[in-house]
């Protein structure tokens, strides 16, 4: 009797790439990345590992974002959802042009650095760069004891478990999770925001688990869009706002690991150039789930359709009807806040990236010249 078994099959857990079971594992990453964050009857945020007081809250005039790759994505997210909570005003940059770029940094700018890993190189030193010029530093991060978790002041662990893909998935949406959490806690604080709204803001987070369930369960629709999409060689993703934002994710994850070329634009700013390399039969890939901005993402999709673009549209529950008619392709997120459609839309592009690299026949969970912690400059 011989059994096949080794030590990475078994940590696949039946899944045939990392990448995957990270994907599937983002329910759990969500429901413990507000475990123990939320008061008992589930209506406020409790930071019991944020020690900055009342005081030193209200002192805050400006935030900066500082990370890398997917953790900067997650950053632009952190932007739209900080200052849109606190109206206070808002930065998000790579650490490696922080660092150069001369940054105006104060003791009361609070800079928030995002890591996985809490081990890179740039990121670090754009944290201990906002240290030396007098800010305080918060870290969101997923390594308990890591670099940049000793050397913040204030540290918030996602609860995301180890992730083993070099492409980010449940980390990026435990850091979205983090930012939800941390911006309604600064807004109760600010008093920006009144209870009986952040209440109903944590309802709808505390059903997001269950919607990426019910996300995962329609991989199969995704697996065949991504299957046409392999074939092609280049693409674009096109949003606004956050749907912009989770454009560049979306981006980044399918160059990761597919090596299809593509690019994430601002919807609007696609006929200041990018237009022109709309030609018949490419795929574009639209974000429209802020319903304020619907009309005008509609008349984005309307361009590049007249071009001959092959669009699928990401939408949220509910604006099927309103949006199906003017693409190709219509996926619908299950119906969430505006506020947290990241959370969801995001789910779709992972894996779509995941199937395309898979049909493209690549190393999923390693893929060429990349690394999962980038420690050196
Ligand atoms: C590398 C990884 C990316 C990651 C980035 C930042 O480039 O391949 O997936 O987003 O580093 O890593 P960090 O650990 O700081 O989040």
């Amino acid at each position: 009797f011989h059994v096949d078994w080794d030590l990475v099959t078994a940590e696949k857990a039946g899944f045939e790439h990392f990448m995957l079971k990270e994907i599937y594992e983002q329910p759990k990453a969500y429901r413990d990345t507000m475990m123990g964050r939320l008061s008992d009857d589930g209506r406020s945020v409790q930071l019991k590992e944020i020690g900055m007081t009342p005081d030193q809250i209200k002192s805050i005039r400006n935030v900066h974002i500082v990370a890398c790759g997917t953790a900067y994505h997650a950053g632009l997210v952190g932007k739209s959802v900080i200052e849109n909570l606190t109206r206070i005003p808002v930065e998000t940059d790579v650490a490696s042009e922080y660092r150069y770029r001369s940054p105006i940094i104060t003791p009361e700018t609070l800079v928030i650095v995002v890591s996985q890993s809490g081990e890179t190189a740039d990121t670090l030193a754009a944290l201990r760069e906002a240290k030396r010029c007098g800010a305080r530093v918060l870290a969101i991060t997923n390594v308990v004891g890591s670099s940049v978790s000793r050397e913040a002041d204030d540290v918030m662990i996602t609860q995301a478990g180890p992730e083993i893909a070099v492409a980010s998935t449940k980390a990026y949406t435990s850091q979205l999770i983090a930012f939800y959490l941390l911006g309604l806690y600064l807004a109760d604080s600010l008093g920006t925001r009144d209870s009986e709204w952040i209440a109903e803001v944590l309802e709808a987070m505390q059903q997001l688990p269950e919607q990426v369930e019910s996300l995962l369960s329609q991989s199969n629709v995704l697996k065949q869009v991504a299957e046409s999409l392999a074939k092609h060689d280049n693409l674009f993703f096109i949003g606004r706002g956050t749907d912009f934002a989770v454009a560049q994710e979306g981006s980044l994850k399918l160059k990761e690991i597919s090596y299809i070329h593509s690019e994430a634009y601002a919807a609007g700013e696609l006929k200041h150039g990018t237009l022109a390399l709309i030609e018949e039969g490419i795929p574009v890939i639209a974000l429209i789930t802020q319903e304020d901005l619907y009309e005008k993402t509609l008349s984005n999709i309307k361009e590049v359709k007249a071009r001959g673009a092959h669009v699928l549209g990401i939408v949220n529950g509910g604006s099927e009807i309103e949006v199906g008619k003017s693409v190709d392709e219509l996926f619908a997120i299950p119906k969430t806040l505006p506020l947290l459609t990241p959370a969801l839309s995001v789910v779709p592009l992972q894996l779509i990236a995941y199937y395309a690299s898979l049909a493209r026949g690549n190393d999923v969970d390693k893929p060429r010249n990349l690394a999962k912690s980038v420690t050196v400059e």
